[in-house]
C-alpha cells in the first residue's frame, strides 16, 4: 500500500511517500522559518498563505524524484490537528481533494501520532508496544503509555508551557533567533551551567505532571537583575543554565515514569528529542539500568511528512478512513 502524507500542521510544508513494504520511499519538507523570522514566532495567516503555494508544487517535485505517478497511490494521509487551523485546512483540503479525485481512501492523522510512530522509520529493532514515550514537541509535554499504536494512555503533561516553547520564549529573550531550540542548544555548549542557579519544577513532586513556564520567568528575572543586556558569555551562561534545568527535569522525571510502568522501552518523540543534551543524558539512563531507548532520526524530529504517511499508512491498513466530509482540529488531544 503507497500512501501520500502531507503535513502542514504549523510552519513547515512537507509530503511523503510511505510503501507498507518498501518503507519510506522519497519525503520533502519545506521549512518557512525565514518567512517568520523577522516576527520571532510563527504568524498564522502568514503560514496558511505559504502552504496553499508550496504544497502542490513539493508533491510534483516528490513524484518526479520518485518516479511514482498519482495514479500509483493507494491513499492519502493528511494531518488533522493539533495545529494552527488555517494552515491544517490547506493539508487537508488538498489531501481531501486529491483522494477524491484518485478514487482512494483519505485519512486524518493526528500530528501527534505522527510524532509518536517516527522511530518506525528508522532502522530495527523498533519498539514494541506496550512502551513509555516521552513527547516533546513546541506545542506539547507529555508522558504517554502506547499500549498500542492508536491506544494511548497520558501519564503526565506540562501544566503550563511546553518544553519546546519555554525553548523558543528563552531564545526569544536572549535575542537569538527562531525556532529557539537550536539557537538555545547552540550557544548552551559554550555556556557555564553553574553561573546562575535554576530551580527544577515539579521534579521534586510525586507524579508525572512539567511545568516549564517558570523557567523562562526565572530568565526574566536574571536578565533583570543584571540591569543590562546580557553579553555573548552572560547569553551562552544562562542557555546553558536553562538547558541544564530542562534536561534534569525530563531525564528525573522519565526516570519515575520508568519505574512507575516498569517499562524497558522508552521513544522520545517531538522536536525537542532533537536535543543533544538530552539524548546524551538519556543515553546514561540506559547504561544504568535495563532500558532500549528510541530516537527518530533528527531529521524526524521535527515537523514531516513521514511519519504523517506511515501513521495514516497503520490506520488504512486498518481499514479505517473517512469518505468525503472533513475536519480540522486546532486542538486534538491523543484519544485515551
Ligand atoms: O515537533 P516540532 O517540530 O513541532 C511541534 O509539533 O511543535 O517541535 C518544534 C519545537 C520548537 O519549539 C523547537 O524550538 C524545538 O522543537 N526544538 C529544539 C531543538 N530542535 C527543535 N529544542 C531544543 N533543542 C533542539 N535541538
Ligand atoms: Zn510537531
Amino acid at each position: 500500500m503507497l500512501v501520500l502524507g502531507i503535513e502542514t500542521s504549523c510552519d513547515e510544508t512537507a509530503v511523503a511517500l510511505y510503501d507498507s513494504v518498501q518503507g519510506l520511499v522519497g519525503h520533502e519538507v519545506y521549512s518557512q522559518i525565514s518567512l517568520h523570522a523577522n516576527y520571532g514566532g510563527v504568524v498564522p495567516e502568514l503560514a496558511a498563505r505559504d502552504h496553499i503555494c508550496k504544497t502542490l508544487p513539493l508533491l510534483k517535485k516528490l513524484l518526479e524524484s520518485c518516479e511514482v505517478d498519482k495514479k500509483d497511490l493507494d491513499g492519502v494521509a493528511y494531518t488533522a490537528g493539533p495545529g494552527l487551523i488555517g494552515a491544517l485546512l490547506v493539508g487537508a483540503s488538498i489531501g481531501r481533494s486529491l483522494a477524491w479525485g484518485l478514487g482512494v481512501p483519505a485519512v486524518a492523522v493526528n500530528h501527534l501520532e505522527g510524532h509518536l510512530v517516527a522511530p518506525f522509520l528508522g532502522e530495527l529493532p523498533h519498539p514494541r508496544p506496550p512502551f513509555l514515550a516521552l513527547l516533546v514537541s513546541g506545542g506539547h509535554s507529555q508522558f504517554i503509555w502506547v499500549k498500542a499504536i492508536g491506544e494511548y494512555e497520558i501519564l503526565g503533561e506540562t501544566l503550563d508551557d511546553a518544553v519546546g516553547e519555554a525553548f523558543d520564549k528563552v531564545a526569544k529573550l536572549l535575542g537569538l533567533g527562531y525556532p529557539g531550540g537550536p539557537e538555545v542548544a547552540k550557544i548552551a555548549d559554550q555556556g557555564d551551567a553553574k553561573r546562575f542557579h535554576f530551580p527544577r519544577p515539579l521534579l521534586d513532586r510525586p507524579g508525572l505532571d512539567l511545568s516549564f513556564s517558570g523557567l523562562k520567568s526565572h530568565v526574566i528575572r536574571i536578565i533583570d537583575r543584571l540591569g543590562h543586556t546580557p553579553d555573548a558569555e552572560e547569553k551562552a551562561a544562562i542557555a546553558a543554565g536553562f538547558q541544564e534545568a530542562v534536561v534534569d527535569v525530563l531525564v528525573g522525571k522519565s526516570l519515575r515514569a520508568l519505574e512507575l510502568t516498569n517499562a524497558t522501552e522508552l521513544v522520545i518523540a517531538g522536536g525537542v528529542g532533537a536535543n543533544l543534551a538530552l539524548r546524551q543524558r538519556l543515553t546514561e539512563l540506559a547504561e544504568s539500568r535495563p532500558l532500549a531507548l528510541f530516537f527518530p532520526k533528527l531529521q524526524f524530529c521535527t515537523d514531516n511528512a513521514a511519519m504523517i504517511a506511515l501513521a495514516g499508512c497503520l490506520r488504512l491498513q486498518k481499514g479505517e478512513s473517512q469518505l468525503s466530509a472533513f475536519d480540522a482540529l486546532p486542538r486534538w488531544e491523543l484519544l485515551v
